[in-house]
């Protein structure tokens, strides 16, 4: 037989947490056409594998990559660590629709995809779809509609609870997101634009989701000392909708619930016994999200990741800022707001816990457009890969390689992705196992992984020899 593309003398970790075998993989129109024994098959391209994994590319359970894709469609961030597919439109804050379109200053947290708003630019989510689709980037995707986005579109003060108007209309652009090819809705119960949402509010919106067959991700109303209440709404919503559901990156933050995951993980798997329920992690025990105080009250240490009014104090500090103007932290929090932080308030003990705990997925929550972003935007994946699997040995090769493939594709609904197999989408992370690593820092968070040989995605290389290719094959995946 002859193929576009022959990988060589593969050690195979297919993604299903199966034992590694050696073995060449064919690959032709963009699927695998063949695993196993190939000397006597040739093809356009041959990749020599010896001494190097390859693995199902590596899909981001939980992204802010809505727009990235169009202003940034290399990814770089993403495919440089082995990244096929990204997961976006977390947290309630999407790009799109945006029927009323957005005007600067846009609110927080929604600010993170896009300060100025010129992006919010798709009146449907259709028309975000169809740019995609026009213009591909690296990466494929798969797309959630936010809640915070809806209400930001629909309501004209976010401090209430939906009307009952309200709700119907959301419910209507919901529904069309869905029809248009997102998988699911987000919400991000936290955020003051959807805070005041009761948990009816978001059964309401969220119920195409049970007739189109979508799926809920949250960014949990609390994360800290409510945590437990927070877990069983998200569980009640899933029930009400009959629905699965996704807790986006889980955590208990602040230093009076280190070690409650003791908690969470067990009831977590309890509930699991009775619904669809999902969970991923970033291998940090650092958050990053926007500048706010009461997140400040509960971290150890905060560093700016960027600021409006003071772009020069990106990368520093919270104390040495405030230390430098002359003035109280409170005070330096209001000097520098709109801005985004980095806060140490996770315990290790915990952040091991989720990662080893079997149905957590792997997601970077990278927010691409910090000017100081944490590290986790470029070295989530490769970390997992070289500090917690061969470091510390926290679990298997095997076991890392299934909470960011085989593992997501099926939480998610991705058919025929996260798995080595024949007639499967070739998508491939090809690295080496000695030496994968992230090499971002919180000093220095712009930084590609080191170990990672090449990338495929739909059968295109997009990463070699640690550039882009400037390959653009990603597609907007639906479930099923
Ligand atoms: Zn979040
Ligand atoms: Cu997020």
């Amino acid at each position: 037989m002859h193929y576009e593309l022959v990988v060589r003398n593969a050690t195979v970790i297919d993604g299903t947490r199966a034992p590694r075998y050696g073995a060449d993989l064919a690959i032709q129109d963009g699927r695998i056409a063949a695993i196993g024994g190939l000397d006597t098959d040739r093809a356009d391209t041959e990749i020599d594998a010896s001494g190097r994994i390859v693995a199902p590319g590596f899909i981001d359970a939980h992204t802010h990559d809505d727009r990235l894709m169009l202003s940034a469609p290399d990814m770089a961030p993403k495919v440089s660590q082995g990244v096929t597919t990204v997961v976006a439109g977390n947290c309630g804050i999407s790009l799109a629709p945006a029927p009323n379109g957005m005007r600067a200053p846009v609110p927080v947290p929604l600010d993170l995809l896009d300060a100025e708003g010129g992006w919010f630019r798709f009146r449907t989510f259709g028309a975000y779809v169809e740019a995609l689709r026009a213009a591909p980037p690296a990466t494929n995707c798969a797309l959630l509609v936010g809640h915070s986005t809806l209400r930001v579109q629909t309501m004209d003060k976010l401090d209430r609870p939906a009307t009952r108007a309200e709700i119907a209309r959301m419910r209507n652009l919901a529904d069309a997101a869905l029809a248009a090819g997102a998988i699911g809705v987000s919400t991000g119960l936290w955020y003051e634009p959807a805070s005041a949402a009761p948990t009816e509010e978001v059964i309401e919106v969220c119920r195409p989701l049970a007739m189109r067959d979508g799926i809920y991700c949250t960014h949990m109303r609390d994360e800290a000392d409510r945590v437990i209440d927070s877990l069983e709404e998200t569980f009640r919503i899933g029930r009400e909708l009959g629905v699965p559901v996704v807790i986006s990156h889980h955590k208990v933050a602040g230093t009076p619930n280190h070690g409650r995951s003791a908690e969470t993980l067990p009831l977590i798997e309890a509930r699991m016994r009775g619904q669809a329920i999902g969970l991923d992690c970033y291998p940090y025990c650092a958050s990053s999200t926007i500048l706010s105080a009461d997140r400040v009250a509960g971290a150890s240490k905060v560093l700016v990741t960027w600021s409006k009014p003071h772009p020069e104090c990106a990368g520093m500090e919270l104390d040495a800022i405030a230390s430098r103007l002359g003035v109280a932290v409170e005070q330096a929090i209001e000097t520098l707001l709109p801005a985004g932080a980095i806060y140490f308030a996770m315990d290790e003990a915990d952040v091991r816990r989720i990662l080893a705990f079997a149905p957590t997925m792997i997601g970077s929550d990278g927010l691409p457009h910090d000017a100081a972003p944490h590290p986790r935007l470029w070295g989530t994946f490769a970390r997992v890969l070289g500090h917690y699997a061969r470091g510390l040995n926290l679990f298997s090769l095997e076991t890392a390689v299934h909470k960011m493939t085989g593992l997501t594709a099926k939480t998610f609904g991705l058919a025929d992705r996260g798995v080595l197999k024949q007639g499967y989408a070739a998508d491939l992370a090809i690295f080496d196992p000695a030496t994968v690593d992230e090499t971002a820092t919180f000093a220095r968070p712009i930084a590609p992984a080191k170990g990672i040989d090449t990338v495929i995605v739909n059968g295109a290389i997009v990463w070699r020899d640690g550039k882009s290719t400037g390959a653009r094959p990603g597609r907007v995946l639906r479930r099923g």
